[in-house]
């Protein structure tokens, strides 16, 4: 890395990443794709054949993080395991995810789902999309995934949001650790409820098949990874949902393509996790001295793998920061890579992509961005709207 650039690196500031990441990306990528970013206090991996190549080498590029905020809200999880360990959780959550259960389980669950929320603010002429259906959608989805009794979907959401908040929470703040604590409280005291009653009464759920594994994981585990799964199941649908709507609102000429063929709606999901990634960035750390893209990494260095950055590399995507469900076919990053690739895509792509957005289109007559009330986005970590003001005809 030349002085230019790593002064560039040293001058990144957090909040510029928050408000729009894609230009620094860019100069990254160019000019010093490995760099370590003090604001983060990681190493940042933005081009995408670098990313593929670290996800071929778990060994290196370990999942498990010294001092992880993550272990310290949720407890240890799959996400921040390797090896045996990790394969034996993941193992046991499988069936609940596989593409034949999402067919005939899960997706006649999404949409009846999306026709009640969708029933109950027709009429209405107008809504932020942004609270009164993907948020909500994502959290009724992920309360059956998971087999979770008596959990309320705003609850849901409340914890999800508190418990990522922990996860990020690096300026040590006590509100956000007493936020964080009372959410992984709640999750603990619905997990009271809903294990007797799936130990008793088996079904096709994610905690379901943890209990009734070949190799059943213990009580700490299923709290572990029920949280995990909270924290990285909700925000990510929730936000590929309206990142969508809003770029097909926002494109009219590709938005009359995706009506008059239904089949488009696949590539509209594929497309939109691309453009905008719903996880922007997610943790390593090396395990023995190594070097990436000719930078010397000591063991124990920090590595954030930054997909929001690989998948606008325009190495591989023409045009990359064009929404375009036209590209010519490449391998997005969005669910990552590896062993820990993400277990709930099938879910995802049949939640948002299969159910929710076309039946959004479908049900709500001339959907249109309210023009008096612009769109707004943000995040590096997690990324997408922060809300979605439309209006429609009744
Ligand atoms: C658009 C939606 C989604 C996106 C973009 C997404 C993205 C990701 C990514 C990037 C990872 C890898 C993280 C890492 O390696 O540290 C991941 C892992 C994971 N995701 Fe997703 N996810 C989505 C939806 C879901 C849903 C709906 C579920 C559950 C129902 C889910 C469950 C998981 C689990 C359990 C893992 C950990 C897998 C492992 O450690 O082996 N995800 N996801």
């Amino acid at each position: 890395m030349d002085t230019i650039s790593e002064d560039f690196a040293t001058a990144i500031d957090l909040n510029d990443l928050w408000t729009d990441p894609y230009p620094i990306y860019e100069r990254l990528r160019r000019n010093a794709p490995v760099a370590f970013v003090p604001a983060a206090n990681r190493y940042l991996v933005t081009r995408h054949a670098d990313i593929v190549e670290l996800e071929r080498k778990p060994e290196i590029f370990s999942a498990h993080e010294a001092n992880s905020l993550m272990i310290r809200v949720m407890g240890h999880t799959m996400i921040r395991k390797d090896g045996a360990a990790h394969k034996r959780e993941r193992t046991a959550c499988e069936p609940a995810l596989r593409p034949g259960v999402v067919k005939n389980k899960w997706v006649p669950t999404f949409q009846a789902i999306v026709d009640e929320l969708i029933d109950g603010f027709e009429k209405d002429g107008a809504a932020d999309l942004f609270d009164r259906f993907a948020g909500p959608c994502a959290s009724l989805s992920l309360i059956a995934m998971l087999g979770l009794k008596d959990v309320d979907q705003k609850d849901l959401r409340v914890w999800s949001q508190a418990m990522m908040d922990g996860t990020g929470n690096y300026a040590d703040d006590p509100e956000v650790w007493r936020r964080s604590d009372e959410a992984a409280a709640g999750v603990d005291a619905a997990l009271d409820v809903t294990i007797p009653h799936l130990q008793a009464n088996p079904d096709e759920s994610l905690i379901s098949c943890m209990l009734h594994a070949a190799d059943p994981l213990s009580r700490e585990e299923i709290a572990a990874n029920v949280k995990v799964i909270i924290g990285g199941g909700l925000n990510e649908p929730r936000d590929a949902i309206a990142t969508g709507a809003y770029a097909l609102l926002a494109d009219d000429e590709q938005r009359r393509q995706v009506e008059a063929d239904p089949s488009l709606w696949r590539k509209v999901f594929e497309e939109t996790v691309r453009w905008v990634s719903p996880i922007g960035m997610y943790p390593r750390q090396t395990a023995v001295d190594t070097e990436l893209a000719g930078v010397r990494l000591p063991a124990g260095s920090r590595i954030g793998v930054v997909l929001g950055a690989g998948n606008r590399d325009d190495s591989v995507f023409a045009d990359p920061d064009r929404f375009d469900i036209n590209r010519p076919k490449a391998p997005h990053i969005a669910f990552g890579g590896g062993p820990h690739f993400c277990l709930g895509a099938w879910a995802a792509r049949a939640q948002v992509g299969e159910i929710a957005l076309p039946t959004l289109f479908k049900r709500l007559r001339n959907l249109r961005l309210d023009e008096n009330d612009p769109v707004r986005f943000g995040g590096w970590v997690f990324r997408g709207p922060l809300n979605l003001p439309v209006r429609w005809d009744v």
